[in-house]
């Protein structure tokens, strides 16, 4: 029976939606070719619409080669329209729709707390504004040229040294690519790991949706894994071949988990039994505020780990600088391709960073920013607790964000939408779910770009949205 839901509150027109709807259910082969839709009266019937609605959007989709309808037979699926069931979270867009201004009855500045946004604010402006001077003026005219396509030789003798020192990765510098981001290193992996043999990909669930967008991109087929506070639980892995394991094991993206030793041995027991690798991304390992951070897995095994890191955190997202430390057997691929790919990235960018490390700047611009994420992380907290009675903080005490449990309240999309109007833009942690259901009471709060009076405010306006549904 072809049964779902339309929303009247929605941006999209009635047509769109049972339009969108029937597509995606014939793309996944929920309806199978040749099969007999309802007709457009009884369609409109269960659903609720007028039946203009439902004819539009069969017109729409007739016109478009997924159905054909037969006079006085009745509607069929047309053959060849399903792709494959690998497809099946790209297209049903399991996100929330973002909450919008044209449904606020007033304009507000949002205070936005989404999570990854580094502090810009305290971007060290005037000491790399010096040194692209200094670089500028001072590189020989080769180094105007074409490079090499791995990256900056100082800049990688500077990461090789600094992520041995501080996260425990063995290396040497020619095992390290520079790439535009831990976004493109996570999506060249993908396109040389993933094949038609082994395409599928095992992550955590919740995840990083932007991951496993780069992931399904390239063909992957994804296999959600249950994660707790302890990041991914590997008991739970299915019988399976995968291309590779996606852990974030140092705080686990969104849940901020750090994976014990016994599971990153379990995992890695796992890829040296079905021969796959071990994709670790350490994306915000810098911010430790307890205790000092644990060490990478990469260190654990050279040669079934790839490491990913990325400088969009600790410095900004706009240098678009990223690393991967490979495994020797995929250093020629990788190269190739990213080589194929973009040629290299920018160099002299490169150089500057090389110098920023080299000079010192780099470790005291970490220790400063540990210091401000700090500040925000507490004044998080603080209003948290000076505005409710019951939540649970989980994950551990370091990154950018943190996630908040709530007895009994559902983030939907009601509620978002009244929160934005109120002025600030929360995240629930249910929208990083595949396997949905289990996390629609925790918010996922990211401070690293708001100031300590931003968060107080926004925590406050969190509050009375809250009670105001609760005694409305
Ligand atoms: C889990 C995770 N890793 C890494 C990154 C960094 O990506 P990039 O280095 O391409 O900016 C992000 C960005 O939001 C992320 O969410």
């Amino acid at each position: 029976m072809l049964l779902f839901q339309v929303d009247r509150s929605e941006d999209k027109t009635l047509t769109q939606q049972v339009y969108e709807e029937i597509r995606w259910r014939i793309l996944e082969n929920v309806l199978k070719e040749n099969e007999k839709i309802p007709s457009s009266r009884e369609l409109a019937k269960t659903i609720g619409v007028s039946r203009n609605i439902v004819l539009e959007a069969y017109h729409q989709l007739e016109s478009e080669g997924y159905i054909h309808i037969k006079q006085r037979s009745g509607t069929f699926i047309a053959s060849g329209t399903s792709i494959s069931h690998l497809r099946k979270k790209d297209l049903q867009n399991t996100k929330q729709p973002a909450p919008t201004d044209n449904k606020c009855s007033s304009k507000k500045n949002i205070i936005d707390f989404k999570a990854g946004n580094p502090a810009m604010d305290h971007f060290p402006r005037k000491v790399w504004g010096k040194i692209v001077k200094e670089v500028c003026i001072d590189v020989p005219d080769s180094l105007f040229g074409y490079q090499d396509e791995s990256g900056n030789e100082e800049l990688k003798e500077e990461l090789a040294s600094y992520l041995e020192t501080t996260r425990g990765v063995v290396c040497v510098p020619d095992q390290i690519v520079i790439t535009s981001g831990a976004t493109q290193a996570l999506s060249l992996i993908t396109k040389i790991l993933v094949t038609e043999e082994k395409d599928s990909v095992i992550v955590e669930d919740p995840v990083t949706d932007e991951m496993r967008q780069i992931f399904l991109h390239n063909g992957a087929t994804i296999i959600p894994v249950d994660t707790d506070v302890q990041g991914i639980i590997p008991s739970n892995i299915p019988q399976a071949k995968p291309s590779f394991v996606f852990v974030i094991p140092s705080h686990q993206f969104p849940l901020g988990g750090t994976l014990s030793i016994q599971r990153r041995i379990e995992l890695i027991n796992f890829a040296e039994k079905q021969n796959c690798y071990i994709v670790e991304d350490d994306y915000d390992s810098e911010f430790t505020y307890e205790g000092s951070p644990v060490r990478s897995m990469q260190g654990l095994a050279p040669e079934k780990v790839i490491y990913v890191g990325t400088f969009s955190k600790i410095l900004a997202p706009a240098l678009r600088i990223g690393y991967v430390v490979l495994p020797h057997e995929l250093l020629s691929d990788f190269r190739k391709l990213k080589w194929y790919t973009d040629r290299h990235n920018s160099s002299l960018e490169q150089i500057v960073l090389a110098r920023f490390m080299k000079e010192g700047h780099f470790l005291k611009h970490i220790r400063n920013m540990k210091r401000i994420y700090q500040r925000r992380r507490t004044a998080l907290v603080n209003s948290l607790e000076k505005y409710f009675d019951h939540f649970t903080i989980i994950g551990e005490n370091t990154g950018m964000h943190l996630v908040v449990e709530f007895p009994v309240i559902q983030f939907d999309k009601k509620l978002l939408q009244q929160l934005y109007c109120e002025g600030i833009k929360v995240y629930p942690v249910e929208e990083y779910a595949i396997n949905k259901g289990n996390h629609s009471n925790k918010l996922l709060l990211g401070y690293g770009s708001l100031r300590e009076e931003e968060i107080e405010e926004g925590v406050s306006i969190l509050f009375n949205v809250i009670s105001k549904c609760k005694h409305p």
